[in-house]
């Protein structure tokens, strides 16, 4: 086993770091003459994309939060409206689903029962099926209309890291396809966005290098017992994913709230010291975002700020300042995960936890 470990302490340190890997083998193949296709690798003729009033993205755990950020890609980029769902609850609120809808279901092993019975309930409907899967040959693989496998190689650890970020870059790549081929953006754009996303890609290493930064600020998360991630747009889906990996591996309680809704309840929770991580790396939504980092600010709260290079934000008002690579709003999150997952990782790590097989989590879930 430590041999498979390939020199890192934790498989999930092993897959955290071979995620710019993981991200190329996934994009490129589905990259030509500058723009997303799907029509080589994976047998999705261009006019497929033409065909959809309505998109429902199904999925569960971090699998779903990739989902969250492809709606706000979809409808930003291609106009079509999205919605997503958690798979168990997907199908009891009688999904409205005909010819002209697109489920798509997205999950690392292909197993998880919640996400096939949504699969199998959308067929039923007419509804035509496209699955974002990791594992060949998986039951999701084999009963949906398409499949679009991403190229993760095995995630061994439970918490679930390069198969989210490569999850994430097809989200890209068919924001981007479903936008051109719906005419929501001309060629010249649709190729800038993809190279945008090429970009991306290429800074996830330099990210990699605030490791030791991120293990030595976390020291002071040792004997915490609550943590509250803010984030707006696709920040707030972002925190969501940080504060899953954060809960299940280093067990702290932890909750992502939407930054403008703090004040609608949870500012009641933050008191003197109490750690908030705020991710604010969305240029367009930063004065906002600055106004509730001192709402918990002045309560008192610890405030490590994920942030762009280049934003100017008031230093009185976090302890702690990351800086990400500056890259379009959009393309954020495929940088900003990197870091929450290294601040998961190194908390559970200081607080003795079983980081590659956390407790009562399984990687791959088959029951209802
Ligand atoms: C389990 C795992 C999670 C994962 C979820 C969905 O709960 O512990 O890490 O996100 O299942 O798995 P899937 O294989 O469908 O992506």
């Amino acid at each position: 086993e430590q041999a498979q470990k390939g020199g890192y302490d934790h498989f999930m340190l092993k897959e955290i770091y071979e995620q710019p890997r993981a991200l190329a083998d996934t994009v490129h193949p589905r990259i030509s003459d500058g723009l997303p296709s799907f029509e080589a690798q994976d047998d999705i003729p261009e006019g497929f994309w033409r065909q959809f009033d309505t998109i429902s993205i199904v999925a569960c755990g971090t699998a779903m939060h990739a989902g969250m950020i492809g709606k706000n890609l979809i409808e930003r980029l291609a106009r079509i409206p999205v919605e997503c769902d958690i798979a168990s609850e997907f199908r009891y609120r009688d999904p409205i689903l005909g010819k002209h809808s697109l489920v798509l279901l997205i999950s690392q092993s292909g197993e998880t029962a919640d996400t096939l019975a949504a699969l199998r309930l959308a067929r039923e409907r007419g509804a035509t099926t496209l699955a974002v899967v990791n594992v060949t040959g998986s039951s999701i693989a084999r009963e949906a209309d398409y499949v679009i496998r991403t190229f993760a190689g095995p995630e061994i650890a439970v918490a679930s890291t390069k198969a989210y970020s490569v999850q994430l870059s097809v989200m890209y790549l068919i924001a981007i396809r479903l936008a051109l081929a719906n005419r929501a953006v001309d060629d010249a754009r649709a190729r800038e966005l993809t190279s945008g996303l090429l970009g991306a890609i290429e800074t996830t290493k330099d990210v990699l290098g605030l490791n030791v930064e991120i293990k030595e600020y976390i020291k002071r998360y040792e004997s915490l017992r609550d943590l509250f991630f803010l984030g707006r747009g696709l920040d707030y889906a972002l925190s969501m994913e940080g504060s899953l990996k954060l809960k299940e591996i280093s067990y702290i309680h932890c909750e992502a709230y939407a930054a403008g809704e703090l004040k609608h309840g949870t500012i009641s929770l933050v008191t003197e010291g109490v750690p908030v991580v705020a991710v604010a790396t969305q240029e367009t939504l930063l004065p906002k975002m600055v106004s509730n980092i001192k709402e918990v600010h002045s309560r008192g709260a610890d405030v490590l700020l994920v942030c762009k290079q280049g934003l100017e934000v008031d230093p009185e008002i976090y302890s702690k300042r990351l800086d990400l690579p500056a890259l379009d709003d959009l393309f954020m999150p495929v940088v900003g995960v990197i870091v929450l997952q290294l601040l998961a990782y190194h908390t559970a790590v200081l607080r003795g936890c079983d980081v590659d097989k956390p407790r009562n989590l399984a990687k791959s879930v088959t029951v209802e």
